[in-house]
C-alpha cells in the first residue's frame, strides 16, 4: 500500500464519522475563536499600555479556553457517533471511498490539514501569551481588584513600583512557576466564592526564600556603610514645632573585618540565624538560634515569655532572611502621625497652618462607612476648620488648606480599605522598633542564652543616635544641610 492510499484509508472513517453536529459545531467555535484570538492579538500590539484587566481575561485566557474547548468537540463528536453506530449495529465495514478526483473533497481534506497546522501554532502562541499575561502586573494587581487594591496601591507609591509582582512572589525556574499557578487556581476559586480572608492575610506563608527574588536585584555584599537618616516630627501644638532625630544607622554589610554592621550580622554566605514563632504575624519570637563564624550554635530563649517546649514545637520554625526585616519593601502602609509628619516634611501639607499636624491626624483616625465618603468628609472637615477658626489665613491662604485637604485624604486613600478590612496598623512594619516591636522581637533584652549572653538592645549596637527630637539639631548644620 503506497502512502496515498495508507492515507485515505485512514481519513475515510474520519471523514465519515465527522458528519455529525458535535464534531461540525467544534469546527465552527474553533475557527471563530481563533479568528477573534488573531484579531485581538494585532490589537493589543498596536494599542499603547497593557490591556484592559478583562479584556486580558477575555482574550488570554477565556478565548483559549473556549477554542481547546472546541478542538476537543471534534474527537468527541466522532467518537461519540461511532459508539451509537456501533451500538445500534449501523457501523459500515466498510467506508464509503473518499473520492479525491471530486474538487470539493480534495479541498475538504487540504483545509483540514492547514487547520490543524494553524490551531497547534494558536495553541503554542495561546498558552506562551496566556502564561506572561497571568504574570503581568495588570493581572496580579488588578483583576481582582477589590481584593489586590491594598497591596496594588501601596505598591504604586513604593520604591518597586516598577518591579514586576512576580519578580517578589514567584522569581525564576518551573518548580515553583507551578506551584504558584496551582495555589493561584485557589485563590481563584476563593475570590469566585467570596471565601477569601480579608485582609490578605501576611506573613505570606509560602513566599519564596529571598534568596532567590530579592537576590536577584540586591547582592548583600554590596551594602557596605552606614545610612545617615534624618526624620522630622511635629508637635500637636498650634505652630506644629518640628522635632528631628538624626541618627546614623550601621547597615553595614561585608567589610575588611569581616561580616558587620545590620546586614553582615544577620546575613553571612550561610543561614546565620533561625527562630521560632508562635504567632501567625510573627511577632512574638521566643526563641532564637545564631551560628557564629566558627560554627557554634547558640540558642537565645525569651526569659519574658518562658515558652514551653510544646510551644516551641507547635511554632513556625524560619531561617531569617530580607523580609524578616523589610516585610514592608512594597507594600508599605504608614501609620496617620507617620504619614502626616512625611507629607509635612515634604512640603505636602504645610507646616504653616496652625495646628494642622494635630487636625490631620484627627481627621484620619475617624472610622467612615466608605472610601468616597471619607475623602469627601476629610477634604471638609479641614477647610471648615480654617474658615471657621482662622477666616483670615481662609482667605489669604486658600489654596494651601485646599492642598492640606486634599493630602490629607489621600493619605487615607493610601491607606485605608474597609471592604478588604485594611485599617491603620493591620501589617506591622518590622523595620525598626518605634511603631510596632520589629528589631526588638528579637533585641529586648531578654533573649538569652545558657552562658548568660544576651541578643543586644544597646542602642549604639544599630545606630549612633546623633539628635533626638531637637527643634534645630546642631548636628545638621555641622554637616551642613541647615
Ligand atoms: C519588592 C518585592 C515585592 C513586589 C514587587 C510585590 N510584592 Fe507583594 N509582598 C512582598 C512581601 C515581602 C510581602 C510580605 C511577605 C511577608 O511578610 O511574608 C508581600 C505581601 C503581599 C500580599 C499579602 C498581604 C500583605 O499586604 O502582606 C499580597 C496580597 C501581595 N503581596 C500582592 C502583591 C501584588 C498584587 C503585587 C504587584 C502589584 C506585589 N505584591 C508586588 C513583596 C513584593
Ligand atoms: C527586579 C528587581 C528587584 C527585586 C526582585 C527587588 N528589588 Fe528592591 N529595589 C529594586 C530597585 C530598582 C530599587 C531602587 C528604587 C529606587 O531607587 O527608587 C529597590 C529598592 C529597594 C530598597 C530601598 C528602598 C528605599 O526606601 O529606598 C529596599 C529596602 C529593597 N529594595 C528591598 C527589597 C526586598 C526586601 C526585596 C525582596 C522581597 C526586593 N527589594 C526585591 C529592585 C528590586
Ligand atoms: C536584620 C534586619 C535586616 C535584614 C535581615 C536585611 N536588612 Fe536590608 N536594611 C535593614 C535596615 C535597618 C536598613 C536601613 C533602614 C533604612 O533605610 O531606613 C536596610 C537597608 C537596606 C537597603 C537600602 C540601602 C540603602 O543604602 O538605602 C536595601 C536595598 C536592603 N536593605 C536590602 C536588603 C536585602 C536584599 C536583604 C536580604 C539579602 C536585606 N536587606 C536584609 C535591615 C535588614
Ligand atoms: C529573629 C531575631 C532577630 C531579629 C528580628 C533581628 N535581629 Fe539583630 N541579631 C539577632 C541575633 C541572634 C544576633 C547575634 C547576636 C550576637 O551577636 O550575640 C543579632 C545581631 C545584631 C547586630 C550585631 C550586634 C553586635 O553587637 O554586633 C545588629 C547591629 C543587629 N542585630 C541589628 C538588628 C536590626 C536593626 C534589626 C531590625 C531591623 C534586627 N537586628 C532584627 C537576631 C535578630
Ligand atoms: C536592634 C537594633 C536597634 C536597637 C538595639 C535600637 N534601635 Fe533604634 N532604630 C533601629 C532602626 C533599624 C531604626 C530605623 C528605622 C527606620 O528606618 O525608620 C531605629 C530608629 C530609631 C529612632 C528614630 C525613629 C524615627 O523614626 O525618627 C530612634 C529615636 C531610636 N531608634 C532610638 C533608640 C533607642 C533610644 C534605643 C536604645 C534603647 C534604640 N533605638 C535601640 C534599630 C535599633
Amino acid at each position: 500500500m503506497n502512502l496515498r492510499e495508507r492515507i485515505r484509508e485512514r481519513t475515510q472513517p474520519i471523514y465519515f464519522l465527522g458528519q455529525n453536529p458535535i464534531t461540525l459545531t467544534g469546527a465552527v467555535v474553533t475557527t471563530s475563536t481563533a479568528l477573534t484570538t488573531i484579531a485581538f492579538w494585532f490589537y493589543d500590539i498596536f494599542l499603547p499600555g497593557p490591556p484592559h484587566p478583562y479584556i486580558g481575561l477575555l482574550v488570554f485566557l477565556i478565548l483559549p479556553g473556549i477554542f481547546v474547548l472546541g478542538l476537543l468537540l471534534i474527537p468527541l463528536g466522532i467518537w461519540l457517533r461511532r459508539r451509537s453506530l456501533r451500538e445500534s449495529g449501523e457501523l459500515p465495514a466498510v467506508f464509503p471511498a473518499i473520492d479525491l478526483a471530486l474538487p470539493v473533497v480534495r479541498r475538504t481534506l487540504e483545509y483540514v490539514t492547514a487547520a490543524t497546522v494553524l490551531n497547534l501554532l494558536i495553541i503554542a502562541t495561546a498558552s506562551y501569551r496566556g502564561v506572561a499575561y497571568m504574570d503581568s502586573t495588570t493581572f496580579c494587581g488588578k483583576t481582582c481588584h477589590t481584593v489586590m487594591d491594598p497591596e496594588y496601591t501601596a505598591y504604586q507609591n513604593s520604591p518597586h513600583a516598577h518591579v514586576d509582582c512576580v519578580a517578589c512572589h514567584i522569581g525564576p525556574g518551573a518548580g515553583w512557576f507551578v506551584r504558584s499557578k496551582l495555589s493561584g487556581l485557589r485563590q481563584v476559586f476563593a475570590v469566585t466564592f467570596h471565601t477569601y480572608s480579608r485582609p490578605v492575610p501576611s506573613p505570606v506563608k509560602y513566599l519564596r526564600p529571598a534568596r532567590e527574588t530579592c537576590e536577584q536585584c540586591h547582592w548583600p555584599q554590596r551594602f557596605t556603610g552606614d545610612k545617615f537618616l534624618v526624620n522630622t516630627s511635629y508637635k500637636d501644638d498650634e505652630k506644629n514645632t518640628p522635632q528631628t532625630d538624626v541618627l546614623l544607622l550601621k547597615v553595614g554589610g561585608r567589610t575588611w573585618q569581616g561580616s558587620v554592621g545590620i546586614h553582615g550580622r544577620h546575613l553571612a554566605d550561610m543561614a546565620r540565624i533561625r527562630y521560632i514563632s508562635t504567632d501567625p504575624e510573627r511577632q512574638t519570637i521566643p526563641a532564637v538560634y545564631y551560628t557564629d563564624d566558627k560554627g557554634k550554635t547558640t540558642e537565645f530563649i525569651s526569659t519574658d515569655a518562658k515558652p514551653t517546649k510544646e510551644q516551641l514545637d507547635k511554632g513556625e520554625h524560619r531561617v531569617m532572611d530580607c523580609v524578616d526585616c523589610h516585610n514592608r519593601p512594597t507594600h508599605a502602609f504608614d501609620l496617620p502621625d507617620n504619614a502626616v509628619d512625611k507629607a509635612m516634611s515634604l512640603g505636602r501639607i504645610s507646616p504653616e497652618l496652625p495646628y494642622i499636624r494635630k487636625k490631620a491626624v484627627e481627621v484620619l483616625k475617624v472610622e467612615y462607612p466608605a472610601r468616597d465618603v471619607a475623602e469627601h468628609r476629610i477634604k471638609e472637615e479641614i477647610n471648615n476648620f480654617y474658615r471657621t477658626n482662622y477666616p483670615q489665613i481662609y482667605e489669604t491662604r486658600r489654596t494651601v488648606v485646599e492642598q492640606a485637604g486634599d493630602e490629607v485624604a489621600r493619605i487615607y486613600l493610601r491607606n485605608i480599605f474597609p471592604d478588604m478590612r485594611v485599617t491603620w496598623g493591620v501589617h506591622p512594619n518590622n523595620l525598626g522598633h518605634n511603631d510596632s516591636p520589629g528589631c526588638f522581637r528579637c533585641h529586648d533584652g531578654s533573649h538569652t542564652s545558657a552562658d548568660g549572653q544576651i541578643i543586644t538592645n544597646d542602642c549604639s549596637a544599630c545606630h549612633s543616635l546623633l539628635a533626638v527630637q531637637e527643634e534645630n539639631p546642631k548636628v545638621l548644620t555641622d554637616v551642613g544641610m541647615k
